[in-house]
C-alpha cells in the first residue's frame, strides 16, 4: 500500500474508534470556538493525534504540530494530515536531536496563542530561548506525567508564564490512558520489538505509579512472575497487596529476564543494576524521557554492542553477559509500537479538546499556575464514552440525594 494511502486509511480507522472526539468534532464544526487562534502543538504524531489535529483545525484554529520524541512519529500519518488535510506538520521517524529541536521551534515560530504539549519541552523552551513568542502564549495543555511535574516546579519557583491545564491529572486520562494504555501499549511495543513469550519470565517493573500499575497487571494476567521496585513506601505497600513481589532494584535484576521502567525518573538503571544483571535480560522504557535507563553507563561498560533486530540492541559485557535494550531506551510503546489504543486515546483527547476549550473562555480569570481540569469536563466525557458504548447507569432519587447530603440523626 501507497504511504500516503495507508496514512489515511489509519487516521479513518482512529476516527471511527474515538466516538466521543467524533462527537467534539461535530459540535466544533458547527461552534468553532478556537477560529482564529493559532495552536502549537508537541504530541506524539500518529493516527490518534491526527484526530486531535484535525479537531482543533475544524474548530478553527490554524495547527502547527511536532513530535514530542524523536521516535514516535508514524511518517505515513504525519503524511496524510499534510496532504490530505493541509495541517502543517513538522515530524518524522528518526530525528536527530537537532532535527527535533528544528521541527520544534518551527512549532513556535507561528507564535501561537495556545501550545499542546506532551512531556513539556515547548513550555520549557517558550520560558529559556523561545521567550521572543512567549509574550502571545495565553496559556497550554500537558499530556502527561512529566509534564506535568516540570511545570509545576516551574510554578513553585514562580517562573510559569502562562496557565497550565493539567490534563495527565483528569481521572478520564490517568485512570485509563496511563493505566490500561500503558498496560496494554507496552507489550505491543515488546511484541514487535521482540517476538518472545512473556509467560513464565521474571518480569520486573520499576515504579508503581498509574503507568506501573497498569504494566504489573497485563504482565501478571499474561503469566509472568511479577516483582515491583518502589521509591515510595505507600505505592510499595500497594504493590505487595496487589499481589507482587517488592524489591530493591539491584535485587530484581539478579533473576529479571525483562526489565520495564515506568518512573518518570532519570537512572532507574544504571551502573550497580548492569553489573548485577542476569544474562540475556531484556530492557525496556515506558517513561517520557530516554533517560530511565542510563544507555550511557551501560556503553561505558560494555565490550561492544550490535543491532541485533529492528528494534532491539545487545551489550556484550566484559564477563560475557548480553543485555539488550528495546528502542534505544525510548518508550518503546510508540518507538516499536503504535502508542495507546484509539478507544483510549478518544477519552484523553477529548479531555484536551475541552481543556484547550475551557482555556479560551475562561483565560481573563486564570492565574500563571497549574490548574486541574474541571470535574464536569470528566463526567461529560465519562457520560458521552458510556453512551457509545450502549451502558447504562443508575441515577439517585431525591430520597438518596437527601441521604448523602444530610447529617443529623434520624436522617441516617
Ligand atoms: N498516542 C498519542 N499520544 C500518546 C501518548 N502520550 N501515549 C501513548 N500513545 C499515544
Amino acid at each position: 500500500m501507497d504511504e500516503l494511502e495507508q496514512g489515511i486509511l489509519r487516521l479513518h480507522w482512529a476516527a471511527e474508534h474515538m466516538p466521543v472526539m467524533q462527537a467534539l468534532r461535530k459540535r466544533f464544526i458547527d461552534e468553532k470556538p478556537l477560529k482564529g487562534l493559532k495552536v502549537g502543538m508537541a504530541l506524539h504524531t500518529e493516527a490518534k493525534t491526527g484526530i486531535l489535529a484535525i479537531a482543533l483545525s475544524e474548530a478553527g484554529a490554524e495547527i502547527r504540530l511536532a513530535s514530542c520524541n524523536p521516535l514516535s512519529t508514524d511518517n505515513s500519518v504525519a503524511r496524510a494530515l499534510k496532504e490530505e488535510y493541509g495541517l502543517n506538520v513538522y515530524a518524522k521517524k528518526g530525528e536527530t536531536p537537532d532535527e527535533y529541536c528544528t521541527n520544534l521551534n518551527s512549532v513556535l515560530n507561528m507564535a501561537p496563542d495556545y501550545v499542546i504539549d506532551d512531556g513539556a519541552d515547548l513550555i520549557a523552551m517558550l520560558h529559556t530561548n523561545r521567550k521572543d513568542v512567549l509574550k502571545n502564549i495565553k496559556g497550554a495543555n500537558e499530556e502527561t506525567t512529566t509534564g506535568v511535574l516540570r511545570v509545576t516546579a516551574m510554578e513553585e519557583e514562580g517562573k510559569l508564564m502562562f496557565p497550565v491545564m493539567a490534563v495527565n491529572n483528569a481521572k478520564m486520562k490517568y485512570l485509563f490512558d496511563n493505566r490500561y494504555g500503558t498496560g496494554q501499549s507496552t507489550f505491543e511495543g515488546w511484541m514487535v520489538a521482540t517476538n518472545l513469550i512473556i509467560a513464565g519470565k521474571n518480569l520486573v517493573v520499576g515504579g508503581y505509579g498509574w503507568c506501573g500499575k497498569g504494566v504489573a497487571m497485563r504482565a501478571k494476567g499474561m503469566g509472568a512472575i511479577v516483582t515491583v521496585t518502589e521509591v515510595d513506601p505507600i505505592k510499595a505497600i500497594e504493590a505487595v497487596m496487589d499481589g507482587f513481589q517488592v524489591k530493591k532494584m539491584s535485587e530484581a535484576v539478579k533473576t529479571a529476564d525483562i526489565v520495564f521502567t515506568v518512573t518518570g525518573c532519570n537512572d532507574v538503571l544504571s551502573e550497580e543494576d548492569f553489573k548485577n544483571m542476569k544474562n540475556g535480560c531484556i530492557m525496556g522504557n515506558v517513561g517520557h524521557f530516554d533517560n530511565e535507563i542510563n544507555i550511557e553507563d551501560l556503553k561505558r561498560m560494555a565490550s561492544s554492542s550490535r543491532r541485533v533486530r529492528e528494534h532491539i540492541t545487545e551489550y556484550t559485557m566484559p564477563d560475557g553477559r548480553r543485555l539488550n535494550i528495546i528502542s534505544d531506551g525510548r518508550l518503546m510503546n510508540l518507538a516499536a509500537g503504535q502508542g495507546h489504543p484509539a478507544e483510549i486515546m478518544d477519552m484523553s483527547f477529548a479531555v484536551q479538546a475541552l481543556s484547550i476549550e475551557y482555556l479560551v473562555k475562561h483565560r481573563d480569570e486564570m492565574e500563571n499556575k497549574v490548574y486541574t481540569v474541571p470535574n464536569e469536563i470528566d463526567r461529560m466525557i465519562a457520560e458521552t464514552k458510556l453512551a457509545v458504548m450502549g451502558i447504562e447507569t443508575d441515577s439517585l432519587t431525591d430520597k438518596q440525594k437527601k441521604y448523602l447530603g444530610g447529617w443529623e440523626a434520624g436522617t441516617q
